[in-house]
């Protein structure tokens, strides 16, 4: 397995041209997924005792397997958040697997994790966090999230008082599903602001407010959304950080779809007190054009990370002694072993500059305001509300959820488009609603328009 022989030789050549085909294609199929013993039946026992050769396998890759998947990069996938990885990134990726860097330790990793921190340093930068700030690139947002409020609960139990409590976090229900599922995972209570709006600093302040002595008490952080995922919304950020710091309270700031649009100039002012936070999730897979998987979370002391997150082990202390000191991103997350996966990012950032990155995030704000207005003057659509950072809610006059349901399915299945329903909080109800997030500046003014017409 670990020898060369003429037959790798041949599938590297082939695998180099599957790859050379996908980074340069101007056009994918939108896939459609198929039941799991659709698949096994079309391909059959993939792994067994003697293997069925690479060329085999790979064949049914490329014919069937491949074809079962929805790429998020797309220009008529809408759906969620999608992505857009430039190709410089996509192929640098290749060359990050082909390197084989073990990205925990400055000791092994360094020439990768030096590139990474220099892609890192521009992200911090855009945050307007003070001189020392500092993060390491996650498996994605959840992970950053889950890392950003183990090492807030570990500061908060540095003081004995709190020792045996079991820690309260506040946020809104606009937050990030990952949000509450980190909080289970870190064993932490949450309380939502019932408002799928903007958190204000003053909501936040009734809220703590009427918490009882007890729950004052186990309080410890907040966490602030930079950019909705259903609508885009920024918090108020500013009021927010003014009442943490009244309180001596962590501020998170989830910032893993929203953050890219630090990068734009005409939108930058919406984050405003973000550079108050003492930790931020931004995931460059999301609107920093990199490939899966890659979030990112930056502290802004990043040894209460340290202190939270460094792992220690005989086996381990060899990293820690003179002559491998340098930046160890293990210390900062819930990681070990890692891919230095900031590399593809760093690789497009040098090969584009930073310039690039304002205007293609700027794009995908655009076509948010342009579908806005195409929504406006569509007969059969209205807006539920105005676009947000580059998410778009609206109805269908008249429709049913189940419509929305069947149109997506219709879209789906036809190869057309990925737009998927979702659902906006009017007063005490949920109405069922669609829903555009715009990361790809391929996306075009013909698409959208497609897409609303197809809503007959
Ligand atoms: C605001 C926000 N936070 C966190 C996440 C979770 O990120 P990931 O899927 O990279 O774990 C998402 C994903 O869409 C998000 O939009």
């Amino acid at each position: 397995m670990h020898k060369i022989d003429i037959d790798l030789v041949e599938m590297t050549l082939d695998v180099m041209k599957y790859a050379i085909d996908r980074i340069s294609a101007t056009e994918h199929p939108i896939g459609k997924p198929k039941k799991a013993e659709e698949l096994k039946n079309i391909v059959g026992d993939t792994v067994t005792p003697k293997g069925i050769g690479g060329e085999y396998a790979f064949n049914l890759w490329r014919q069937h397997l491949s074809k079962a998947n929805v790429p998020v990069d797309h220009p008529r996938n809408l759906a969620f958040v999608p992505a857009s990885p430039t190709r410089a990134a996509i192929m640098f990726d290749l060359v990050t697997s082909a390197s084989s860097i073990h990205g925990a330790y400055w000791m092994e990793g360094a020439g990768g994790i030096f590139c990474e921190n220099e892609a890192m340093s521009w992200i911090v930068s855009l945050t307007g966090l003070p001189e020392g700030a500092f993060g390491v690139f996650t498996s994605g947002g959840t992970a950053a999230n889950l890392s950003a409020i183990v090492t807030a609960r570990e500061h908060w139990r540095e003081d004995e008082t709190y020792k045996r409590e079991k820690g309260l976090i506040i946020t809104s229900i606009g937050a990030h599903s990952s949000i509450k599922a980190m909080a289970k995972v870190a064993d932490v209570d949450i309380l939502l602001v019932d408002s799928e709006e903007e958190l204000s600093g003053d909501a936040l302040r009734k809220t703590i407010d009427n918490l009882n002595f007890h729950q004052r008490k186990r309080l410890f952080a907040v966490v602030a959304t930079g950019g909705t995922t259903n609508a885009g919304i920024i918090d108020d950020l500013q009021g927010i950080a003014q009442v943490c710091e009244d309180e001596k309270l962590w501020f998170h700031v989830d910032a893993a779809y929203g953050g890219g649009a630090l990068a734009a100039d005409s939108v930058r002012h919406l984050f405003n007190g973000i550079e108050r936070a003492d930790s931020i999730t931004i995931d460059p897979h999301k609107w920093m054009f990199s490939p899966y998987d890659c979030g990112a979370v930056i502290y802004k002391d990043p040894e209460l990370a340290k202190a939270a997150h460094s792992q220690q082990g005989s086996y381990l202390d060899i990293f820690k002694d003179e002559g491998a000191h340098g930046f160890n991103p293990t210390d900062y997350q819930i990681q070990l072993t890692r891919r230095v996966r900031g590399l593809p990012l760093w690789f497009s950032l040098a090969t584009h500059g930073t310039d690039r990155y304002k205007e293609a995030v700027e794009r995908g704000l655009e076509l948010a305001q342009i579908a806005g207005k195409m929504i406006t003057q569509h007969p059969d659509v209205e807006l539920v509300r105005d676009p947000s950072l580059s998410c778009v809610l609206f109805r269908r006059k008249g429709w049913q959820p189940e419509d929305y349901t069947e149109w997506t399915y219709k879209n789906h299945k036809s190869g057309f488009a990925l737009v998927t329903p979702t659902k906006w909080k009017n007063g005490d109800t949920f109405e069922t609603v669609s829903r555009f997030c715009f990361i790809n500046p391929d996306t075009t003014e013909h698409d959208i328009q497609m897409i609303l017409d197809s809503m007959k």
